[in-house]
């Protein structure tokens, strides 16, 4: 994995973290600076945002985290989309990933996840109607439900949980991350 060179991006690659019998797999879009730096998946300003809402105690020790992209996709400083062309080089990895956890829960974090899995979902965004692969399929799925939800950066874009009552958004967010909260601890108390 190290001497990847699928696509042109060479950062640090990382592929994610957790036990290896997690029941619970994690799916984000792309390492940031902060990740690349620690070499760990959603650890800088949106992943912290994650941990601290979400993905924390019981769930967190079940749940192998992951991204789209090992490697970090970049425009200057600032992060990129990745493109469906790196996704679509990533996708070994993620493949790999199923088959030795054989996860039962899927979460995708983020609208470029949902748009993996099902673009036709997806009514904005600059890749709608384009050629987006298709990472997950019948076979890949296999017993798995597959969960998505709002990704951390765009909840804190417009402000955090603390404007709920001003942002339907940010309340629809805050309640998915609430049920999503209850509905893992209540399917872990049940499978572990
Ligand atoms: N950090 C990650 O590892 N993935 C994201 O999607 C965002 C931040």
């Amino acid at each position: 994995m190290s001497g990847c060179r699928l696509c042109q991006l060479g950062t640090r690659p990382i592929l994610g973290e957790g036990p290896t019998d997690a029941k619970i797999l994690w799916i984000g879009e792309a390492p940031g600076a902060a990740e690349v730096v620690f070499g760990r998946p959603f650890i800088g300003p949106a992943g912290q945002f994650l941990r601290k809402n979400l993905l924390n105690g019981p769930i967190s020790e079940n749940s192998f985290v992951t991204n789209l992209l090992c490697c970090r996709p970049r425009e200057g400083d600032h992060n990129a989309i990745p493109t469906p062309e790196q996704i679509e080089n990533c996708r070994y990895h993620l493949v790999y990933l199923l088959d030795i956890l054989q996860p039962l829960r899927i979460i995708f974090v983020g609208r470029i996840a949902q748009l993996v899995i099902a673009p036709h979902a997806a009514k904005r965004g600059i890749w709608y109607s384009q050629n987006v692969p298709h990472l997950i399929d019948a076979n890949w799925c296999n017993k798995a439900s597959i969960i998505h939800i709002y990704h951390p950066s765009y909840i804190r874009r417009r402000g955090g949980f603390k404007v709920r009552d001003r942002d339907h958004h940010v309340q629809e967010a805050y309640e998915q991350y609430e049920n999503l909260r209850s509905y893992l601890l209540e399917f872990l108390n049940e499978n572990l």
